[in-house]
């Protein structure tokens, strides 16, 4: 573009980037994307990078797929968008229909919105709504779970867990019950996921007994908890979850903004734990990364409560200006297209087997590995001082971060959470991109830390 020179400069002059110290830049500025194709990104310094975590978990299928990319350009030359109060248009609900098909149990009525946080934001105000408009009004009030995350909007900030994204924010807050527990890799029973008999689930139990009554929703990250550090947790833990929702009137919002799609193994994480929630979100890989939009979906007994005569105000009033957007629906379409033909699924649980086994020979008995922990093509690296007491590295020496830079430089983006560092790419990446991320992974943690 004329007038800028020097695309890193005009970067720090401008631009404010998210979830990120900016003053980092001085020593380690963003690098400015040309293009990308397939699992790389190609900067404007020459250098391509693998991108293992699919550019913040979203994108499924690969960068500038060629299939996705036609359909874009297909759906912009007949309908780029239109109100979607009082309009509709075949690739809504063509999508609404395919989805159906994939969906627990009972969930059938699709609410459109632009990201994940503003799917979470609805799936929260349909739930007190529903409650109000059908006696309860004393449920106002959301449960849960620990180190859980829902996004940043100030809704989805209160339903989350995490000090790193909620705290300063706390007097603007709603008061929300956040319980303990679910710290598998540092139990404080002393027990191991696959074994235990979910001891921690005690205290869910507790906060259901003292303020299930007065709880609207209790809303979830299936399985797995992506934000805290791709924590994994046992399908049991949600299947009782569900039971006591049941008893207490609670209903259960399944967020799948990070964890659907199949980024765990099944389309849906909640399959593991073969139960269906009153309302789940999703958002991120349903456009396979290329355009923000997510969904709420709930069942016929939530939507018919809203459904009665204009003059009752009883209506969802909750709108967003791009919702349904017919480009981010026919992209979605084309993901579905692709996931169910090339048998995606099946490739996400063989390749993620075989990407554990390999990291678990590389990395498994380094002297920082705490754990590799695992799921579908999920695989976070706990990196610790002590892997036998456990001992986590002082948070100053920021050593995920010093792995991150050492990655970038070899051409492997392994962006951290903490000390936790993670493969989630997209799902249709082949043995031997896996292979160079394992190889390039290792480098950087043994050039951080030794061998
Ligand atoms: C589980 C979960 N919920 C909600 C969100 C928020 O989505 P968005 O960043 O699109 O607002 C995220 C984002 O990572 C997420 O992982």
């Amino acid at each position: 573009m004329e007038g800028i020179r020097n695309w890193e400069e005009a970067d720090r002059r401008y631009i404010w980037h998210p979830a990120m110290q900016m003053k980092d830049n001085e020593v380690f500025p963003p690098v400015v994307i040309d293009h990308a194709k397939g699992m790389y990104l190609y900067g404007t310094n020459g250098k391509k990078y693998l991108d293992i975590i699919s550019s913040w978990w979203c994108n499924l299928l690969g960068h500038a797929n060629p299939e996705i990319n036609a359909a874009v350009k297909k759906q912009v030359d007949e309908l780029e968008h239109v109100i979607f109060t009082n309009f509709s248009h075949k690739p809504a609900i063509q999508l609404a229909y395919e989805l159906e098909k994939l969906l627990p149990a009972g969930l059938c009525r699709f609410s459109f919105h632009d990201n994940g946080s503003s799917a979470v934001e609805a799936a929260m105000k349909m739930a007190f709504q529903y409650h109000y408009q059908t006696g309860h009004s004393e449920r106002t009030k959301f449960m849960c779970l620990p180190e859980s995350y829902h996004g940043e909007t100030i809704g989805a900030l209160s339903v989350g867990s995490l000090d790193l994204y909620a705290k300063i924010f706390n007097p603007m807050l709603m008061h929300n019950i956040h319980f303990d527990g679910l710290d598998c890799y540092r139990c404080p029973y002393g027990k191991d996921r696959e074994h235990c008999d979910i001891e921690c689930f005690e205290s869910a139990e507790k906060a259901f007994e003292k303020y299930g009554k007065e709880t609207v929703a209790m809303i979830v990250e299936p399985i797995l908890q992506g934000a805290a550090g791709m924590r994994i947790y046992p399908p049991k833990y949600l299947k009782k979850i569900r039971e006591l929702c049941d008893y207490y009137g609670v209903l259960l919002i399944d967020d799948e903004i990070a964890a659907g799609f199949g980024r765990t193994g099944k389309f849906f994480a909640i399959e593991h734990a073969g139960v269906s929630p009153d309302i789940l979100c999703t958002s991120k890989g349903l456009t396979g990364g290329y355009m923000p939009m997510s969904l709420t979906i709930t069942t016929d007994k939530i939507y018919n409560a809203f459904y009665d005569d204009y003059g009752t105000h009883k209506a969802f009033v909750h709108s967003h200006t791009y919702a349904g957007n017919p480009m981010a629906c026919s992209i979605a379409l084309t993901v579905l297209k692709i996931i169910k033909r090339d048998h995606i699924l099946e490739r996400v649980n063989e390749n993620g087997k075989y990407l554990h086994n390999e990291l678990m020979k590389t990395l498994g008995h380094h002297k920082n590995v705490g754990e590799i922990r695992h799921i579908g093509l999920i695989n976070a690296i706990e990196l610790v001082a002590d892997p036998g007491t456990k001992k986590a590295f002082p948070a100053e020496k920021r050593v995920g971060w010093h792995v991150f830079r050492k990655a970038m430089d070899l051409g492997l983006v392994l962006r951290p959470m903490g000390d936790v560092i993670y493969f989630n790419p997209p799902l249709n990446i082949e043995k031997k991109e896996l292979d160079l991320a394992i190889k390039l992974c290792r480098e950087a943690v043994i050039s951080v830390l030794g061998e």
